[in-house]
């Protein structure tokens, strides 16, 4: 990074997302923690990441992975104390890597203290208006108040245990939305970003975005199917409405009582439009995750397309480009990227991967030019813990273990993201490879040990080594402050250029290209021979010796 203690470190940091309950265990309970991830800060400064983004680790019931949270402002205890949280985030400090905090403000979870004095609490109280309360229709109720769906599956609704009206719920049932109406609760999560960044904080990773305003006029308006395009003018009753800009700038304004200001990134899924890019904006969030990268075809004119629309989307929001390939909620790319073109992952996974039969050795080859194309790239990309070893997801969990509330909504058609949350393997062999006790709260496959943290600081070709490089040159040569400029390149091929610096290219197709024979390959995945690029494969040149 050119400007580590600047304000905008983040607009061209590497961050790392960390799922701390699949990280290290520091107490062999077969949970990750927050002394785990202390205990792993030498091996983050020594990948070269600039900031940690911390997946939840608030208490919470684990219905939804953590994004069910009983207490915002509290350490689970399974996961540590805030005393370990304090501890975590100054040796982070000293090692210099700084520290994003998730911050969930569509929903709690239904265990939370305000939801469980909402069920008990009459229609009208104050208690009931922290959360989306409505009446049913049709005879008695009986009905939901409109055809809402969730994004696990069912009705968005679900009527109250004990008492005649249904509550909203876009994710689970057990994580019960929150009415930003009220001003109790935007004051709550004002103060709720305070306590987190005078704990030393650099920022927050917000979830759901794009979901906490709603249009709640009775009759409610109908939203058939989630996958649809849609409205582009901020109509839609549940998604991306522009009330929303009026609490994300109410949340810079807090960002910017610290010295220096903290960061902030939006996740929002829907819609990707030209409107997602407005959470960016400098008096809002600041950033906002594209995962339109990720999305993408393993295709050179795809590629180049996507990355071009990309980065003028973010700049006319005025904000900085976001990458991301992997994360805990979409399958590992090294996998994705292995299936035949237009296979569906979830399928995939759902048939424990077993069909369609996937070339996984081209899915890491790809999955490591797709990578160190990303790291050529200007501003910020996100690494999630895990592909730096080059992981595969693990599609055939035994489904008893599966924990992801997708599988029982889904009605078993779909199994959902655990086969990316299985334990970090650190060492070849040993109790859960190093992760921590003697089996890991998920079960690491057998063939993690060849992909194990250990197994790959031996190797020099291998991928953990290509990411130590890579982020390593990308500091070194300053990339952030250079243009990037598109070559004109052959079919299958995408080249860009960052300045006078470095040329990255990216051989998308099936054969070898020829590259110039005095070239200086920089870093590549792996090492290419003089002259030759082969399939699959992304070099960094050096321009200093092309001219
Ligand atoms: C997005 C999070 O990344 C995902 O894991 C979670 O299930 C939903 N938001 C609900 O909080
Ligand atoms: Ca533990």
């Amino acid at each position: 990074m050119t400007n580590p203690s600047g304000e905008h470190w983040w607009k061209d940091a590497v961050v790392y997302q960390i799922y701390p309950r699949s990280f290290a265990d520091s107490n062999a309970d077969s949970i990750g923690d927050l002394p785990g991830v202390t205990s792993r800060l030498g091996y983050l400064a020594g990948l070269g990441v600039d900031a940690i983004w911390l997946a939840p680790f608030y208490p919470s019931p684990l219905v939804d992975g953590g994004y069910d949270i009983t207490d915002h402002r509290g350490v689970d205890p399974a996961l540590g104390t805030l005393g370990d949280f304090d501890e975590l985030v100054s040796r982070a400090h000293a090692a210099g890597i700084k520290v994003i905090v998730d911050i969930v403000p569509n929903h709690t979870s239904d265990k939370h203290p305000w939801f469980q004095e909402a069920l008990s609490s009459p229609a009208g109280s104050p208690a009931r208006d922290r959360y989306v309360f409505h009446d049913g229709r049709g005879d008695g109720g009986n009905q939901p108040p409109s055809d809402w769906r969730a994004h696990f599956g069912g009705s968005a609704w679900q009527r109250e245990p004990d008492g005649p009206q249904w509550y909203l719920h876009l994710f689970a049932p057990e994580q019960p939305d929150l009415n930003w109406d009220n001003p109790e609760i935007r004051a709550y999560y004002l103060g709720t970003l305070r306590f987190w960044a005078d704990r030393g904080v650099d920022g927050f990773r917000v979830d759901a975005a794009h979901t906490l305003a709603k249009d709640l006029r009775d009759p409610l308006r109908s939203q058939p199917d989630l996958d649809r395009h849609l409205p582009t003018d901020g109509t839609d009753p549940l998604y991306d409405r522009d009330e929303l800009h009026t609490i994300y700038r109410s949340w810079r304004q807090v960002f910017n009582e610290y010295a220096p200001p903290r960061m902030a990134v939006a996740e929002t899924w829907y819609p990707i439009t030209d409107r997602a890019f407005l959470y960016a904006r400098p008096d809002e969030l600041g950033q906002v995750f594209d995962f339109s990268l990720h999305k993408c075809a393993w295709d050179a004119h795809q590629l180049r397309h996507t990355i071009t629309r990309s980065i003028r989307q973010q700049h006319q929001a005025g904000g900085t480009p976001t990458w991301v390939l992997s994360n805990h909620d979409i399958s590992r790319h090294a996998s994705r990227l292995a299936l035949p073109p237009g296979a569906d992952p979830d399928d995939w996974i759902m048939s424990g991967g077993t069909r369609p039969r996937i070339n996984a050795a081209a899915g890491l080859r790809r999955a490591r030019a797709a990578t160190l194309m990303m790291l050529a790239l200007p501003g910020s990309p996100y690494l999630y813990q895990g592909e730096e070893l080059g992981l595969p997801e693990v599609p055939d969990l035994p489904a008893d273990l599966l924990r992801d509330p997708t599988w029982e909504r889904s009605g078993h058609r779909r199994k959902g993201r655990d086969g990316a949350r299985v334990p970090l393997p650190w060492t070849r062999s040993g109790p859960s490879l190093g992760f921590g006790a003697a089996t890991a709260w998920l079960p690491q496959p057998a063939y993690f040990s060849d992909l194990s943290a250990q197994a790959e600081d031996d190797d020099p070709d291998s991928t953990l080594r290509m990411y130590r490089d890579a982020i390593r040159l990308r500091h070194v040569l300053g990339l952030s402050t250079q243009d990037l400029v598109w070559r004109h390149t052959p079919p299958g091929v995408t080249g860009f250029d960052r300045g006078h610096t470095l040329r990255c290219i990216t051989n998308v197709s099936g054969r070898p290209i020829t590259i110039p024979a005095a070239a200086t390959v920089l870093t590549s995945s792996p090492i290419s021979e003089p002259g030759t690029l082969p399939a699959e494969h992304t070099a960094w040149i050096s321009l200093d010796a092309t001219g």
